[in-house]
């Protein structure tokens, strides 16, 4: 018993000062003091010797000794992991590295940008305004006057706290502010988010996104209107699509038309998308109308103007192919990622 002691602690005393000039240390100390042949293992096996009595404190003792080992063993195995060059373990710089994912455009943006940069080579300028609107700029000021009927048309989202807000339910609001300012002539667009009390369906939503068109100078025509949107559809859709004009009402325009492009599913022929009739609505225009021009304080005799309105929506469906408007606004990966590639 006494001897074992002694051994034990001559071990705990070579344990403490070890050191050792080989290349790996943490492993010669292993294989001296913790491994199947090592020091440790040995004094264990003396335990049978030992008489019954003491073998109780003896193997407290060995294993005091062993977690001295254990805990020296782990500080070498320390040092050398930092004094090894790190590109040996930790990091190998000649791995290629992780790919981040690429995030892409919501297919919205990317379709207003479009339109934007089509109608910015025409020269018009963009404008933006606010989405919470007071009455006049959102309806009085363009023909549209409390009580009116056509303000059916656009179920609107009010301000509780004051009715005298709302949610505006256009951009023709940015059109009637631009007017307001007085500078002639004007020539702009205005793209954003638009509210309305709609049921949520596969073509409706309650907020949605236009772009809106306005220009306004001296012996502005409706060819002139034509033209515009003519060049807007051969860039947006390619020169194969055909146009037509439908007569149509808005109190802002007279006079007013809405305008379908041949299908882009079926080519004309007939199919759901087109209801079977070759046509798809795209947007409304129209001459603006000379009340709304005295409104904003533009002399109607000497200026004239066309505007036109189209939802961003229903441009990307028809370009896309996209037949459920919900899937804009929910947020799925799995259709957002599929605009990776598009610009
Ligand atoms: N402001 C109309 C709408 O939101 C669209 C439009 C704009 C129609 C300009 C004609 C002229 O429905």
């Amino acid at each position: 018993m006494d001897d074992l002691l002694k051994l034990v602690e001559n071990s705990k005393e070579e344990i403490k000062s070890f050191s050792s000039t080989e290349k790996n240390p943490a492993e010669a100390f292993r294989i001296r003091f913790l491994g199947t042949k090592g020091l440790i293992k040995s004094l264990m096996g003396e335990m049978k010797n030992i008489s019954a009595e003491n073998r109780k404190q003896m193997g407290l003792v060995l294993n005091d000794l062993k977690l001295l080992a254990e805990k020296k063993h782990e500080e070498l195995v320390m040092m050398n992991a930092k004094g090894q060059p790190l590109i040996d373990k930790a990091l190998d710089l000649t791995l290629p590295g992780d790919t981040l994912p690429l995030g892409s455009r919501h297919p919205i943006s990317i379709v207003r940008n479009r339109i934007v940069s089509i109608f910015q080579r025409l020269g018009f300028g963009v404008a933006e305004g606010p989405e919470i609107e007071d009455d006049w700029h959102n309806f009085t000021a363009l023909n549209l006057p409390e009580n009116h009927p056509a303000r059916d048309m656009q179920d609107t989202f009010y301000v509780s706290q004051n009715p005298a807000w709302m949610l505006r339910t256009h951009t023709s609001n940015v059109q009637v502010r631009e007017m307001e300012k007085g500078k002639l002539p004007i020539r702009i667009i205005c793209p954003g988010r638009v509210y309305r009390n709609e049921t949520i369906s596969a073509r409706a939503h309650c907020f949605f996104h236009q772009v809106e068109g306005l220009y306004i100078a001296n012996n502005v025509s409706f060819a002139d209107l034509k033209q515009t949107l003519y060049f807007f559809v051969n860039e947006m859709f390619g020169e194969k699509i055909k146009i037509r004009f439908r007569p149509s009402y808005f109190p802002f325009t007279e006079p007013s038309a809405e305008m379908d492009i041949s299908c882009l599913i079926c080519g004309g022929e007939g199919c759901n998308v087109c209801k079977h009739t070759g046509w798809v609505e795209i947007l409304g225009c129209g001459m603006v109308h000379p009340n709304v021009l005295e409104n904003c304080r533009i002399d109607s005799n000497q200026y004239s103007g066309f505007a036109f309105g189209m939802g961003i929506e229903r441009i990307t469906m028809l370009k896309y192919q996209i037949k459920d408007l919900r899937l804009f606004s929910e947020n799925d990966l799995r259709f957002l990622k599929q605009f990776t590639s598009a610009v």
